[in-house]
């Protein structure tokens, strides 16, 4: 699959780390950044993301900001985009399987790299399990995205 990275100045490190363990899964990443540890605001890189998997370039997208909390908020604003924040595996799995999330968020100041590691390959190995109730409420999701 072909996966967009991006992060703020506290996910750099981390980022690095995440996009090289992506790609030894036999993934293609593109990474937006920020490559600097350079105060940046993270909701421009979340939302130019977002916007990369809500127009299709890519097919999924991870996001890294100190918790993983605004950088979501912001890709969440975009049209299309399912963004969960993940501290756990399980979590990771679900929102493919149940949520159909189109990118996942974590913080690097709060989970490890390995724990990290885990929840990026339970979320990419994962599939949506399609159908009956599942896509009823995400397309009760996209009618409260349309209402504005
Ligand atoms: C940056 O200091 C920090 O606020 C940001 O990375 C993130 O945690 C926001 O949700």
């Amino acid at each position: 699959m072909k996966i967009v990275i991006a992060n703020d100045h506290a996910g750099t490190d981390l980022k690095f780390e995440i996009a090289e363990y992506i790609t030894s899964l036999g993934h293609e990443v593109i990474n937006i950044g920020t490559d600097s540890k350079e105060s940046c605001h993270y909701p421009e890189f979340g939302a130019k993301a977002a916007r990369m998997v809500a127009n299709k370039e890519v097919d999924l997208g991870v996001l890294i900001c100190g918790t993983g909390v605004g950088i979501s908020l912001a890709a969440n604003k975009i049209k299309g985009i399912r963004c969960g924040v993940c501290s756990d595996t399980a979590t990771a799995r679900l929102i493919r399987q149940h949520n159909n999330a189109n990118m996942i968020a974590f913080g690097a100041r709060i989970v490890g790299s390995e724990l990290a590691k885990d929840i990026v390959k339970s979320f990419l190995e994962a599939e949506f399990e399609g159908g009956g109730r599942h896509q009823q409420r995400i397309d009760m999701i996209s009618a409260i995205e349309n209402e504005n």
